[in-house]
């Protein structure tokens, strides 16, 4: 078997935001599953799989006014246990539409999502999803606080652990002071790291995050790479992360995986060997980071200019 343990339960992300999200206020689970539901996770036709999530011959299409309009066809992607995976491509190529299929929260036309071995029919207790809209990953009637609480509250965890790890996760992205305010009187870089917040609190064992930190600025952005990769690494996450960035995607990710527009699928698909713990300055500035920021562009740019 292999080491995949579910750490928590997904953290009940607000309800139907229309897009075929199903709605999905949960509560009341326990944050552990129980180690039969741990090996059904983990092993498939009796062989343990070190791939944590698979996308099997994906398509997705939605009905539209004058008929059905195609956006992801034919997908094949595994996601290793404890990567970082970052998903780049054209706006409007399927990467939100994807993220959602592998979190369960909408279903694929055709083909598979399988975590742990488990065939998806809806979001499963080891993903957490945050949105691309991050107002939709935060509950507007609760205070920042109760927001970040709210995953390790339906997880059952004590009042005292959840407050102590809920405020070490405030200070973590910046939020702290602001505890007891609510979503709408927050700036929009406040409300993504709140969302941010939510989703790390809880130390899902995959995490699907959808450009994340697209509304704050440039610093606050890299504190929040380092804080991601912090947590990634502590606590041996899996994580999927679509950017628009490219250097982003180089300096978070084990692999970077690009989608071309039109239905072309997985057009490219780059490993990204550079040391661990990464450093903004140092990484940054070497040869090799360098070389990979130019081949990825590249071949993004020559992608773009084909087509
Ligand atoms: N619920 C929906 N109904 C109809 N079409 C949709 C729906 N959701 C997405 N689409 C279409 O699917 C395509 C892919 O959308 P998606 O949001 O997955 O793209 P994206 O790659 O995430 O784009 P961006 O980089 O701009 O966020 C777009 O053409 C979009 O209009
Ligand atoms: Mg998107």
């Amino acid at each position: 078997m292999t080491s995949f343990s579910v750490r928590a339960r997904s953290l009940g992300q607000p309800t139907d935001h229309g897009d075929g999200v199903p709605a999905r206020v949960q509560t009341g689970e326990t944050m552990r599953p129980s180690l039969d539901e741990v090996a059904a996770a983990t092993v498939t036709d009796g062989k343990a799989s070190s791939a944590i999530v698979v996308a099997a011959g994906l398509s997705k299409s939605f009905k539209v006014k004058s008929g059905s309009h195609r956006v992801l066809q034919d997908i094949n992607l595994e996601i290793a246990e404890g990567s970082f995976t970052s998903l780049i491509g054209p706006s409007g190529c399927g990467k939100s539409s994807l993220l959602l299929c592998l979190a369960g929260l909408m279903s694929p036309t055709e083909g598979t999502v399988t975590v742990g071995g488990s065939l998806l029919s809806g979001p499963p207790k080891a993903v957490t999803y945050v949105f691309q809209q991050y107002s939709k990953s935060v509950f507007p009637w609760r205070t920042v606080a109760k927001n970040a609480a709210f995953g390790l509250e339906t997880a059952g965890v004590s009042k005292k652990e959840r407050a102590d790890r809920v405020q070490n996760m405030l200070d973590r992205v910046g939020l702290s002071g602001f505890e007891d305010r609510f979503p709408g009187e927050l700036s929009g870089g406040m409300q993504q790291r709140l969302a941010i917040a939510r989703a790390l609190v809880c130390e899902p064992s995959v995490l699907l995050m959808d450009e994340p930190f697209s509304a704050v600025d440039a610093l606050t952005r890299a504190q929040l790479q380092d804080l991601v990769l912090d947590i990634w690494r502590e606590a041996g996450l899996t994580i999927v992360f679509v950017t628009h960035d490219v250097d982003e995607a180089v300096y978070l990710s084990d692999r970077v995986v690009t989608l071309g527009r039109d239905t072309e699928g997985i057009t490219d698909d780059l490993s990204i060997d550079l040391d661990r713990p990464r450093d903004q300055i140092a990484t940054r500035g070497s040869r090799e980071f360098i070389d990979y920021r130019q081949n990825l562009l590249n071949r993004v740019l020559s992608q773009h200019h084909d087509s």
